[in-house]
């Protein structure tokens, strides 16, 4: 099936008005779009006349599409005015009927033999259509061919408003260019948020001015656990961004139509931050940038009035820093035990009234309390908070009220944890851990159909929400954490081809829904991946 589909792709050929031949690429891509119409011998040829069109505002989008054919096309189009061209036009009009985050990223796409019109409704829209355009081109790169786009006409929009990825820097880092290589990865797949795991017990890597030993001390660590082992191996690991390199990364994914949402993880999962400042934790310390995976004992101590101020204050320079419309502020997996033998957080709980009470224990309403504080501070600057599950649920039960009904709550624990704080009255992201953790604990990924089929089957959106429910399921999160993979190779291996199914839970239309149709998609997007270098395979 994989050969045969490679070569009918590979002798799609279009013949110019000069007698030339050229390959013609395909529509064959994911995330499939929503309208499609293909027209057999429109193939639109690109020849040395080609140029791309566009208004005096879309010349970045212009010059961005320039460079990402360039490798297909043997040569980057000029971007000026000429009668064969790519024209990029915006009109904000276009998709008036749909709803506003699907018309802000919609577009239109006509590719005939005299030329091709990409029009968006915003330059947003423009971005994605452009991705659409690098697909359809024929894969890889070879001296003097010429390339065709086929013909066709596309109408397209996404499902979700929020389509995400995660990548944990905590416990690996990733250098610059893997992250612009990642970016670029999402782009192509028409995400549009990339989540920013920075901060974790094995390591703190955004540099904070106000505090700078969180990167001196908390960007390094002596080592990592070996599976079934005591200890760990003795490898370092460490590596930090500096605010102008966090900066750079915003302005690469905003080029692209992506926002980067900054993960800053708390209470719990803090320990690298107390081994740079121990006075942060219940115990004083001493502490160590954690040598170890799992859940922590020592997490921050939301007693002392000292730890509220230092959170304030990471969080202002985060917020200068990155402006997402979302800031993460984690709240999973943070244990109590510290703070129940805690005076000051005893304290704390004693001063506010807290209680146990039903489900709820004292010291996790603590927890909300703190969560709550934070999101204020968050929300006085226009942003919204997303936390993981657990800070609504306890380990496992309903509680409501806590946090604030403002928060976004993202549910990872199990597939119903976002049907859950959904009822709850909450706005949810959908991401459960086994579905779209693409990150096995073990470091094995899953082999064949069987872990595309993990993916591609979740029931998205959950069939058991009324129409009024779905519509507070903001959309879908893929995450990779890093606990096994110490590096980009290994990276890509478990991130590619799967994220293409991701990309049809977040984008496409569920009614077409189609895993066989999926599949030939997928062949084609394997051949992208190859020809631009991702090693999607490498480890295998
Ligand atoms: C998580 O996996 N602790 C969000
Ligand atoms: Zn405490």
């Amino acid at each position: 099936m994989k050969d045969i589909l490679s070569i009918i792709v590979a002798l799609a050929i279009a013949v110019t008005s000069f007698g030339q031949e050229a390959v013609v690429g395909s529509w064959l891509f994911a995330p499939a779009p929503r309208e499609m119409s293909e027209m057999a011998d429109e193939a639109f040829v690109l020849q040395p006349a080609t140029v791309i069109n566009c208004p005096e505002e879309l010349r970045e989008q212009a010059r961005l599409l320039s460079d990402l054919m360039e490798p297909a096309v043997g040569r980057n189009l000029p971007v000026s005015d000429g009668s064969h061209a790519i024209n990029l036009r915006l009109d904000s009009s276009l998709g008036a009927v749909l709803k506003g985050f699907q018309q802000k990223e919609c577009y239109h796409l006509t590719v005939t033999r005299q030329g091709v019109t990409l029009t968006g409704a915003t330059p947003v829209g423009v971005l994605r259509g452009i991705q659409t355009l690098v697909k359809a081109l024929p894969a890889g790169t070879e001296p003097d061919r010429l390339v065709a786009l086929p013909g066709g006409e596309i109408f397209d929009y996404p499902e979700y408003e929020y389509r995400a990825f995660l990548l944990d820097c905590g416990r690996h880092f990733f250098p610059l260019p893997t992250l612009k290589k990642i970016i670029d990865i999402l782009a192509l797949h028409q995400l549009n948020e990339f989540h920013w795991h920075l901060t974790e017990d094995q390591g703190w890597r955004l540099e904070i001015k106000r505090y700078p030993r969180l990167t001196e001390v908390g960007s390094w660590r002596a080592g990592s656990p070996v599976p079934g082992q005591e200890g760990h191996d003795g490898v370092p690991v460490s590596g930090l961004y500096t605010q102008e390199e966090a900066r750079e990364i915003v302005a690469y994914a905003d080029a692209r139509g992506i926002e980067v949402i900054p993960e800053i993880d708390m209470p719990g999962h803090m320990k690298a931050a107390l081994a740079s400042y121990p006075d942060l934790g219940c115990t004083g310390g001493p502490y160590e940038v954690a040598c170890e995976y799992g859940v922590l004992d020592d997490v921050l101590c939301v007693g002392k009035e000292s730890s509220l101020e230092f959170v304030y204050n990471v969080l202002d320079e985060v917020m200068d820093i990155f402006p997402s419309r979302y800031i993460h502020l984690g709240g999973d997996e943070c244990p109590k035990g510290r703070w129940e033998a805690c005076p000051h957080c005893q304290a704390r709980i004693l001063a506010l009234g807290l209680q146990t009470s039903g489900a709820m224990t004292a010291e996790e309403l603590l927890q909300s309390w703190f969560l709550d504080r934070m999101a204020e501070r968050i929300e006085a600057r226009g942003r919204r908070v997303i936390v993981w599950n657990d800070a609504l649920l306890g380990w496992d039960n309903i509680v409501s009220g806590a946090p604030s009904k403002q928060t976004v709550i993202a549910g990872w624990m199990r597939p119903v944890s976002s049907e859950i704080a959904v009822r709850e009255g909450y706005d949810a992201i959908i991401c459960p851990v086994g579905h779209l953790y693409l990150s096995a604990a073990d470091g094995n990924r899953l082999k064949g159909e069987a872990y595309l089929r993990r993916v591609y089957d979740l029931p998205v959106p959950p069939v058991s929400l009324s129409e009024v429910e779905k519509d507070r399921i903001l959309g879908v999160e893929a995450c990779l954490w890093t606990e096994r993979v110490a590096d980009e190779e290994l990276l890509l291996w478990e991130l590619l081809p799967r994220l293409s199914a991701v990309a049809e839970l977040q984008w496409s239309d569920p009614a077409s829904r189609d895993f066989d149709a999926f599949l030939s998609r997928i062949i084609r997007m394997e051949s992208l991946y190859t020809a631009r270098g991702w090693s999607w395979n490498a480890a295998e």
